[in-house]
């Protein structure tokens, strides 16, 4: 007798298609396939069912990431006790059901339908770009098909149109099949339903929007729709050039926060095309436009990949070997220590890079250099988020995984724009809004959620730049005054002491709706609405982004969230939470890494004895008490002449800084400039040793994602430089006197893991078993945590703390009448070092001021006119678009290209806890001139 096959998630491949997705009921059922007994989740498909009891069944039309169509009719099946042949993919299975799988009709029908397809399909198997990759080839194979009767003087789709128009890949509408697998993806999986089914009967087409062609449709290139597509309609570009890949290699997107995992397909050490992993705990399968398709940057002519060195930046550069290389900067610095204090120098670490490189670099700082002035990019960010989070919860970190999302009732949406910036988490949250999750948006802009399809805000609070933290007080005050605290919460989880001294602050009448209004331009109504739909609704998850942090209030802002989380029970479990939304692809992991002048690894204070002490030992050198220097006291000591050299990994300042100027004479001033990266880029203008950096495909390694997250990196192809960025930080550390001797990446995450208890149970080993894990993983959590604060919070209880709004001094002024606040759109990445060098600038070729009609009207100026934008800062130029996602009064633009010079205009206010620059709101005036002549 036939043992009964249980049904266990863990142990399916998810490698495999099953043809269906994956039901979630706890009731199941067991079903007989061919004989078989299988055990599922009731509501699995009999398609389903089959394949996880290893009877495969011939499908087209249906694959596992998207709801069943039943269009294609091949994956018939007969029931006992049925009449007829029903199709597999769309019979959910009922207790004791009986199904053959395998019968001479069965054959007889599939082998029909799979006729009728080939004899609309062109027989050019030999010379297509998927032979060998293709899912209709496959299935006429697997129904044995040898002939085809009818020929091709009928009705035929043969003379299909072929659409190129999108960089990354072609539409061949001659090889479609009408499955509609493309439109499934596209409207359930990526939540943008650029795609359609035009026509009716033999006469119907995919079609993207209205006929368009790709790039000029509704369509964000995310592929989806390629990676769905059975045939050879929807193909990689990059496939059709290359040919099938031959090995694959599981990596990371280096990219956003989001970290999604993909599979790099290649042709021995060509890239073919990216695959987004569906064992991926990030993205599940699913990727944007910039993971799937944007890294030619890695092969750009433009990549440095021999050292380089100059006695002055106003020499031209030398290449040399990386011993001169190396050398040449380890004198440099030695000298500046020897004559200067080791106060004058200090490194900065990279978000881009893995947590290993970072790692290195500030051990190096601080055990070779002797001193803790590192700091990492971070500052211009999250910086604000590990402070603000730490003083209320005990930790500086999201509280919970992306998939919590798809229990979230209420979503509150802060500062951010998910569908650009962190597109794959956007698309997550479009399919819980379009179950039903209520949406709030706290933005100046109307950003896509507002209103896209099937999707819209239920509350949009267009707040005035600059007033984060007067609306949260505000939706405060109405959960504290309408008596919606979840007192039982704050009761068992919260310091009763400081709950009282912020509920008494957040009752005064200043902090009402009503007294607001006038100051942050958000109806009080309004604001009342979203308070109740967010402490009523159930389940309150709070999301944000650099909207929050990169203000003069960014800390107070991120407490005043977890204050509101806290008062209203949401956090703990799975829906709820206060999750940033990290930019960088490591941004969560640079911070953890101990790359704050203040903390060690682990967010461990440099002053407390116990911790230094531990640290001193296994790296063996006396570490100093007192926090270094931020990056901004590092360029402001440089331009007084007391800060001399500066180690820059992965990083452009000169770019991505405030104030360029300043940043500009800092780095003039100092003796020694390493700056190490892909790119000449802005910063290494300034640079005396140019050490060349390697790409994510060639990195070996983790990133840490958003949601704590760490993912493995691994090496996709031959390093191009010779060198990997830690070997070179250890080569430099070595040659001032303090050896790093790591055989691996491997080995410097075991001394991660040993001196971090968060990290405890981290190693590659558990990473290639287990996929990733988020931390804490450690004994306690030996395969991760999900979720933060289950019982308790990091700190034990947790802290209120009051959030009194201070008004930014940067406001709009007869002089400087609009607020001027700034973002990214989802083609371009940062400063667009790497995203600039790929097909993605069809998109967005250059940075534009959006601007409301009103404003632009009453300075005479038209859609794509030039403007010069000038702030108390500085001035530039860009041409203008008129947008109506804005209100009048604000402008809003990105700063993904060198030449727009968005930072030369943004002042140098900052965080009052963290520095973190005030990149969201500069008070600009505007006014038409001519183009500019090219520099
Ligand atoms: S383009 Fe591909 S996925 Fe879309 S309907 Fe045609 S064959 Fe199916
Ligand atoms: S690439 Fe993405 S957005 Fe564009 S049509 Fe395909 S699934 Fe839709
Ligand atoms: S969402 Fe972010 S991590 Fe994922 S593919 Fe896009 S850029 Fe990469
Ligand atoms: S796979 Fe079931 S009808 Fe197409």
């Amino acid at each position: 007798m036939n043992m009964v096959q249980q049904f266990d998630p863990a142990q399916l491949d998810l490698s495999q298609d099953y043809g269906t997705p994956a039901m979630n009921s706890e009731v199941e059922v067991t079903v007989h396939i061919d004989g078989m007994p299988v055990t599922v989740p009731e509501g699995t498909s009999v398609m389903r069912a089959a394949a996880i009891a290893g009877a495969n069944i011939p499908k087209l039309c249906a694959t596992d990431n998207v709801e069943a169509f039943g269009s294609c009719r091949l994956c018939l099946v007969e029931i006992e006790g049925r009449n007829g042949t029903p199709a597999s993919c769309t019979t959910p299975c009922q207790e004791g059901m009986s199904v053959k799988t395998q019968t001479t009709r069965l054959d007889k029908l599939r082998k029909g339908v799979m006729e009728l397809y080939i004899s609309d399909h062109p027989l050019d198997c030999l010379t297509c770009p998927a032979n060998g990759d293709c899912e209709l080839q496959d299935m006429a194979g697997a129904v044995g098909l040898r002939d085809v009767r009818y020929g091709t003087e009928g009705a035929n789709h043969l003379a299909g149109a072929k659409d190129e128009s999108n960089p990354y890949f072609t539409f061949d509408t001659s090889k479609c099949i009408v499955c509609s697998r493309c439109v499934r993806a596209c409207s359930e999986v990526q939540g943008t339903f650029a795609l359609t089914i035009a026509g009716r009967g033999f006469g119907s087409r995919v079609s993207p929007s209205e006929q368009q062609p790709f790039l000029e449709s509704e369509c964000v290139s995310c592929g989806a729709c390629v990676q769905a597509c059975p045939t050879a309609t929807l193909q990689e570009k990059s496939v059709i050039e290359l040919g099938v890949p031959s090995r694959k290699v599981k990596t990371t997107c280096a990219y956003c926060g989001v970290g999604c995992s993909f599979v790099a397909e290649l042709r021995g050490d060509e890239v073919v095309r990216m695959v987004p992993d569906k064992q991926g705990g990030a993205n599940a399968g699913h990727s944007c436009v910039k993971g799937r398709f944007a890294w030619g940057y890695a092969q750009h002519q433009d990549r440095i990949t021999t050292p380089m060195v100059r006695d002055s930046i106003d020499e031209p550069w030398r290449e040399v070997s990386w011993e001169e290389a190396i050398g040449f900067a380890a004198d440099r610095f030695n000298a500046i220590k020897a004559s200067h204090g080791v106060d004058a120098i200090g490194g900065i670490t990279s978000s881009r890079c893995t947590n290993e490189e970072v790692y290195v670099v500030q051990k190096m700082v601080r055990a070779a250099f002797g001193t803790n002035n590192v700091d990492t990019c971070a500052r211009v960010c999250h910086s604000p988020t590990g402070y603000g989070l730490k003083q209320t919860f005990g930790t500086s970190a999201g509280t919970q995984d992306f998939a919590s999302v798809q229990h979230a009732d209420v979503m509150m949406v802060i500062g951010a724009n998910p569908t650009d910036a962190h597109p794959v988490f956007g698309s997550r949250m479009k399919r819980r809004l379009r179950e039903g999750a209520d949406l709030i948006v706290i933005d100046p802009r109307s950003i896509d959620l507002v209103r896209s399809p099937h999707v819209s805000a239920e509350h949009h609070l267009q707040l005035l730049p600059g007033t984060n933290v007067a609306v949260l007080n505000a939706v405060a005050h109405v959960v504290a005054s309408e008596g919606l605290i979840d007192e039982a919460f704050v009761a068992e989880r919260c310091d009763r002491v400081s709950f009282k001294a912020w509920e008494d602050f957040i009752r005064l009448p200043e902090n009402s709706p009503e007294t607001l209004e006038a100051v942050t331009g958000v109806p009080a109504t309004t604001v009342r609405a979203a308070a109740r739909a967010f402490a009523t609704a159930g389940n309150g998850a709070i999301y944000y982004g650099l909207g929050v942090t990169e203000h003069s209030q960014g800390s107070t802002m991120v407490m005043a969230m977890a204050n509101l989380a806290m008062a209203t029970g949401n956090i703990g479990r799975l829906g709820v939470g206060v999750n940033p939304l990290r930019g960088q692809n490591n941004v969560q992991g640079s911070c953890d890494m101990g790359s704050f002048p203040h903390e060690f690894v682990g967010y461990r204070h440099v002053s407390d004895d116990t911790v230094r002490e531990q640290f001193s030992q296994i790296w063996g050198v006396t570490l100093r008490e007192e926090p270094g220097m931020r990056i901004p006291n590092m360029l402001d000591s440089a331009v007084s002449g007391r800060f001399k050299g500066l180690y820059i990994q992965g990083e452009d300042i000169a770019q991505s800084d405030p104030n360029t100027q300043h940043v500009a004479a800092a780095l003039t001033a100092m003796d020694c400039v390493i700056v190490q990266d892909l790119f000449l880029n802005e910063t290494a203008q300034f640079a005396h040793v140019f050490l060349p950096g390697t790409s994510f495909l060639e990195k070996d390694g983790t990133f840490t994602n958003a949601e704590r997250r760490i993912n493995r990196v691994r090496p996709v192809m031959t390093s191009r430089t010779g060198r990997s960025e830690w070997e070179a930080t250890c080569a430099l550390s070595e040659a001032m006197g303090y050896p790093m001797p790591y055989e691996s990446a491997a080995e410097i995450m075991d001394e991660i893991a040993e001196l971090t208890p968060t990290f405890a149970g981290v190693s590659f080993d558990l990473l290639d078993k287990l996929g990733s894990v988020q931390w804490p993983c450690n004994d306690q959590a030996p395969t991760g945590t999900p979720i933060m604060h289950k019982d308790r919070f990091v700190r034990g209880e947790g802290q209120f703390m009051t959030t009194p709004y201070v008004p930014t001094d940067e406001r709009s002024t007869r002089k400087f009448p609009l607020l001027l606040t700034t973002g990214r759109i989802l083609s371009q990445y940062n400063v667009g070092a790497q995203t600039r060098r790929t097909e993605n600038v069809v998109w967005h070729s250059e940075d534009l001021l959006d601007i409301h009609e009103a404003d632009a009207e009453a300075r005479g100026v038209k859609d794509g006119d030039w403007v010069e934008i000038a702030s108390r800062a500085g001035e530039t130029k860009m041409r203008v678009r008129i947008s109506d996602d804005i209100p009048a009064g604000v402008v809003y633009t990105t700063f993904h290209h060198p030449v727009s010079g968005t930072n030369v205009i943004t002042t140098d206010n900052s965080d009052w806890a963290t520095n973190c620059p005030e990149y969201k709101v500069t008070a600009v005036q505007i006014r038409p001139v001519s183009e500019p002549a090219l520099a």
